[in-house]
C-alpha cells in the first residue's frame, strides 16, 4: 500500500529531468495505490512540491511533473489509509517551514499523540495524514540544535508502527534520507545517482543491483554513496548487493490493453520457468521437514490463501499430512496449538503481506517451523522464515493476481508429489506419470488460452449486467471457485460468492431467480454425480449455469448446461492450474465490459502491508 521513490543525483546523471525519471519510477509503483501522487525535488535553495488527488497520469499533465529538477527527490503513490484522497492529504508531507518534505508507506499508530504534543509545541498541521507528524518531528529536532541525520534519527525512534520513508530537505540537498521498518524498501545503485524505492519495478529501468534494506535500518543516499545503520551503528552493506534477474519488459505492457491480460498470457512461461527452476534442494529438504512433523498450517491472504487451499488438499490426500489451512490475519488462534512439531507453510507473492507476516511471526514464537513460498526474492516473509522456495513468475504488477497463482500451486504440487514419493503413499510409477503430466501443464494452459479466450469473451457480454453469481465447486473445485469469485469480485465490481457445491442447498439457493449466474467446476470424478444434482437444482430455478468440465464428460454436461468450458482430460490433483484459466479470462474480459480498468481496482493496492 503506497509507493515511494526517493533519488539523489549528480547533475546530468540521469538520462531525463529529475521529475520525469521519478514519475516514470511511481507509473511502475502505481499498483501499490493510485487515490494521489505527489513529487517534491531540491532545486537549489528551493523545496517544490506539486502533488493531488487522482492517478498519476492525469498528475502528471496538470501538475506538470516533467519539468521539475534538481539534485534530490521524492515521490508517492497513495492507498489512503489515514485522511480520505484529497489534493491536502497526498504526500510529500512537510514541515511548518517548507524546509523538508516526506513521503511514508505505512501506519504510524500513535501519530495522534505525537500530533498533540507538536501543536503544543507550535507546529501546525495541514493534513488529517499520520505521515506529517514526520516532518514536523525532524524539524522540531533540528529546531533543538540537532543535525538532519540527528534530527531524523531522532523522529524515527520515536515512531510506532510501520513504515518505510523517504525524506529530502533543503537543509542538505543532496541526500535522501530513508527508514524502513516492516513495509518494504530497497536500494538501487546507479551510475551517478542513487535510488530508494518500496519494490523492484520502479528501478528496472535504471539498475539490476538492489539492496534490500532490513527493519530497523535507516540512513541516506547520496549520487555516489549509500550509509545504512541500525541501532545508531553504521552497517556494512557491501556482501547484500543482490542483481535482479527480471528485465524491464517483464514490468511493461509489452503490446496489451492491460498488465493483467499478459500476465495471464505469460503463464505459460511462468509455470515452465517456475518448474525447472526450482531449487530441488530446498524442496527436499523442506519435505523432510514436512515428513518428520505433527502438524502442517498453511496461510495466506486472498489469492494465496486459495492456494494454500489446494496445498492442503494435495499434503493430505497425496501425502496423509494433518495439515489446516487459515485466512492470514486470523492467526491468533493457531498460536494456541502451534508448536516445535508442527511446520507452517507461509504462502505471500509479494512477501509483504502484514497479514501473514504476522501469522509468521507469531507461530515461530511457538518453535514452529515456517517454510516461505514466494514470487519476491529477499523479501519479509521468505527472510524471516526457515525455508524459502521461490516460484519464478516474474513481477505481478496487475492488482489482481493470475500468475502467481498458477505458480504458487504448482510449487505445493512439487512438494506433495515428491512427499508422497519419500512416504512411499505413491508408488514410483505413478509418481513418474504424475511428474510427466505435471510437466505438461504449461502447454495445456496455452492450448485453454488459444481456445478459450474468444469464449470467455462471449460470456463476458451475459455476465457484466449481472449483480451476482455464485462459483460452486467440490473437492479441489472449492479454491477454483473461490479464486473465480474473488477475481471477479474484486476487478468487475460484480458479487460472486463461492461455496462447496453440496452447501449451496443449505442457504444460497435462496436467491436463484431465472438468469442467476452459476458457475460450476468440476474436475474430480469422485463428484461428478453429486455435482450433476446440484446442477440439476440450479436448472430447476432457472439459474443460468455455466459448467468447466474435463472433455470426457463434455456430452454428460452439456445438455445440463447454457455454457459449457470443456477442459483437457488430467488427474483431477493437477486440475488446478488449468481450471482456473477461465474464470480468470471471464474475470477480465467482464471488467474491460464493464467499462473499468481491471489492473487498478478500486479501492485496492497490489501489496497489503497494513493490518
Ligand atoms: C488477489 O487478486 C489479490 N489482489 C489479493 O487477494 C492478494 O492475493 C493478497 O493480498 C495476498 O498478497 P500476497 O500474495 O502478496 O501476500
Amino acid at each position: 500500500m503506497c509507493g515511494i521513490i526517493g533519488i539523489s543525483a549528480l547533475p546530468g546523471s540521469l538520462p531525463e529531468p529529475l521529475g520525469r525519471v521519478i514519475r516514470r519510477c511511481l507509473e511502475r509503483l502505481e499498483y501499490r495505490g493510485y487515490d494521489s501522487a505527489g513529487i517534491a525535488v531540491v532545486n537549489g535553495e528551493a523545496l517544490i512540491v506539486r502533488k493531488g488527488k487522482g492517478k498519476i497520469s492525469e498528475l502528471a499533465v496538470k501538475l506538470k511533473f516533467d519539468l521539475l529538477d534538481g539534485v534530490s527527490g521524492i515521490g508517492h503513490t497513495r492507498w489512503a489509509t489515514h485522511g480520505k484522497p484529497s489534493d491536502s492529504n497526498a504526500h510529500p508531507h512537510l514541515d511548518c517551514l517548507e524546509k523538508i518534505a516526506v513521503v511514508h508507506n505505512g501506519i504510524i499508530s500513535n501519530y495522534l499523540e505525537l500530533k498533540q504534543r507538536l501543536e503544543a509545541q507550535g507546529h501546525t498541521f495541514r493534513s488529517e495524514t499520520d505521515t506529517e507528524v514526520i516532518a514536523h518531528l525532524v524539524e522540531e529536532y533540528v529546531r533543538q540544535g540537532l543535525d538532519l541525520l540527528d534530527a531524523f534519527r531522532k523522529a524515527v525512534c520515536e515512531l510506532d508502527g510501520t513504515y518505510a520513508i523517504a525524506m529530502i530537505s533543503v537543509l542538505d540537498p543532496c541526500k535522501v534520507y530513508f527508514a524502513r521498518k516492516t513495509s518494504p524498501l530497497i536500494v538501487g545503485l546507479c551510475s551517478g545517482f542513487n535510488i530508494v524505492a518500496s519494490d523492484i519495478p520502479a528501478l528496472l529501468e535504471y539498475t539490476s543491483s538492489v539492496i534490500v534494506l532490513h527493519d530497523g535500518e535507516l540512513g541516506y543516499i547520496t549520487p555516489t554513496e549509500v550509509y545504512i545503520e541500525r541501532d545508531g551503528v553504521p552497517v556494512s552493506w557491501r556482501d547484500r548487493v543482490r542483481t535482479i534477474t527480471w528485465s524491464l519488459e517483464m514490468a511493461t505492457k509489452g503490446g496489451y490493453p492491460h498488465f493483467m491480460l499478459k500476465e495471464i498470457h505469460e503463464q505459460p512461461l511462468a509455470l515452465t520457468n517456475t518448474l525447472t527452476g526450482l531449487d530441488l534442494d530446498t524442496v527436499r529438504s523442506v519435505c523432510r521437514l514436512l515428513d518428520r512433523t505433527d502438524r502442517v498450517f498453511i496461510t495466506g491472504a486472498g489469492t494465496s490463501y486459495h492456494a494454500g487451499l489446494v496445498g492442503e488438499y494435495l499434503l493430505t490426500e497425496l501425502c496423509g499430512l494433518d495439515a489446516h489451512t487459515f485466512i492470514a490475519s486470523e492467526y491468533r488462534k493457531y498460536m494456541n496449538i502451534a508448536d516445535e512439531n508442527s511446520v507452517l507453510i507461509a504462502i505471500s507473492q509479494s512477501g509483504e503481506t502484514i497479514d501473514t507476516l504476522m501469522a509468521v511471526r507469531s507461530l515461530r514464537k511457538t518453535g514452529c517451523k515456517v517454510i516461505a513460498i514466494s514470487n519476491v526474492i529477499d523479501s519479509t516473509i521468505p527472510r524471516e522464515s526457515d525455508h524459502v522456495v521461490y516460484t519464478r513468475a516474474g513481477p505481478e504488477i496487475g492488482v489482481a493476481a493470475t500468475k502467481t497463482f498458477t505458480t504458487q500451486i504448482l510449487t505445493l504440487t512439487v512438494i506433495a508429489l515428491e512427499l508422497a514419493r519419500m512416504r512411499e503413499r505413491l508408488s514410483s510409477t505413478e509418481y513418474s506419470k504424475l511428474l510427466t503430466s505435471l510437466k505438461e501443464i504449461p502447454r495445456l494452459v496455452e492450448q485453454i488460452l488459444r481456445i478459450h479466450e474468444i469464449k470467455a469473451k462471449v460470456l463476458a457480454r451475459y455476465i457484466k449486467d449481472r449483480q451476482n453469481m455464485y462459483y460452486l465447486g467440490r473437492g479441489l473445485g472449492v479454491p477454483i471457485a473461490m479464486e473465480g469469485a474473488l477475481k471477479l469480485k474484486e476487478i468487475a465490481y460484480i458479487h460472486a460468492e463461492a461455496y462447496p457445491a453440496g452447501e449451496s442447498k443449505h442457504g444460497p439457493i435462496a436467491l436463484v431467480e431465472s438468469g442467476f449466474p452459476v458457475v460450476f467446476v468440476v474436475l474430480d470424478d469422485y463428484y461428478v454425480d453429486s455435482t450433476v444434482s446440484n446442477i440439476m437444482e440450479m436448472r430447476a430455478r432457472d439459474a443460468y449455469v455455466i459448467t468447466l468440465c474435463p472433455v470426457k464428460y463434455a456430452q454428460k454436461l452439456s445438455r445440463l448446461s447454457d455454457f459449457l468450458f470443456e477442459l483437457p482430460n488430467i488427474d483431477y490433483r493437477l486440475a488446478p492450474i488449468p481450471y482456473i484459466i477461465p474464470l480468470q479470462l471471464l474475470a477480465y474480459y467482464t471488467s474491460v465490459m464493464r467499462g473499468l480498468d481491471p489492473d487498478k481496482p478500486r479501492n485496492l493496492a497490489k501489496t497489503v502491508t497494513v493490518e
